[in-house]
């Protein structure tokens, strides 16, 4: 079983965010733009999954998944060590295995996911999962009461991840896509 640190995003970030960020979009933001957004925009909250190895954050099990039970569900076990076998025992790594991020921002009581991604090499682990739950948490700690975000309409795992949280339907955007010029999904959830 794979152990994953859900974290708070910081400058640091900045490359290995880019990285997954061009692996998972056809036109991905700049690097700048990127981290400006995860670590400067006031209204923006954005997590990371670092693989184990180094020490701090929440870790949780990759395979707690949400949304089969109730949000929660996740198993954050802040005294278990991630990636070791022995209690206690952290090993740090000095360039931390990011593997996934997901932002939203937060304005007046909504909230509005603005990426999840997650490495190709990496998926179907719960990992997407695990860096909503946490995200939504803390929107709803900002104030959060209703969220929102846009989704191809092709794009079935993303749409199958949201419709977990809660996420249904409630319109669309034409031509939304500029590489590709397909329609967006707008989905919502008030849960
Ligand atoms: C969508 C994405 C973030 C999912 O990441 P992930 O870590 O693989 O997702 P998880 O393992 O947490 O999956 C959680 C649930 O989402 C759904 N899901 C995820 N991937 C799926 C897929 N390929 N097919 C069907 N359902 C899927 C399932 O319900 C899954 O639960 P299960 O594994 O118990 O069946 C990932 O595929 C990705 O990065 N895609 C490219 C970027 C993207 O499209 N982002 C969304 C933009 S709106």
């Amino acid at each position: 079983m794979n152990w994953y640190k859900i974290r708070r995003a910081k400058p640091q970030d900045k490359a290995a965010l880019h990285r997954i960020e061009r692996a998972c979009f056809a036109l991905p933001w700049s690097a700048d733009e990127l981290i400006k957004d995860a670590t400067e925009n006031i209204l923006a909250v954005y997590y990371v999954a670092e693989a184990a190895g180094s020490p701090g954050a929440v870790s949780a099990r990759s395979g707690d998944t949400p949304g089969s039970t109730s949000p929660g569900a996740v198993s954050a076990r802040p005294g278990d060590t991630p990636g070791s076998t022995s209690p206690g025992a952290v090993s740090a790594r000095p360039d931390p295995l990011l593997v996934g991020y997901a932002g939203l921002w937060v304005v007046l009581d909504e909230g509005h996911i603005t990426n999840v991604a997650v490495d190709p090499d990496y998926r179907r682990q719960g990992i997407a999962a695990m860096l909503l739950l946490k995200l939504l948490e803390a929107a709803r700690e900002k104030g959060a009461k209703r969220f929102t975000l846009e989704v191809k309409r092709s794009n079935a795992a993303a749409i199958a991840l949201y419709e977990r949280f809660g996420f249904r339907a409630a319109g669309s955007r034409k031509g939304y896509y500029e590489e590709d010029g397909e329609d967006a999904v707008i989905m919502w959830t008030d849960t």
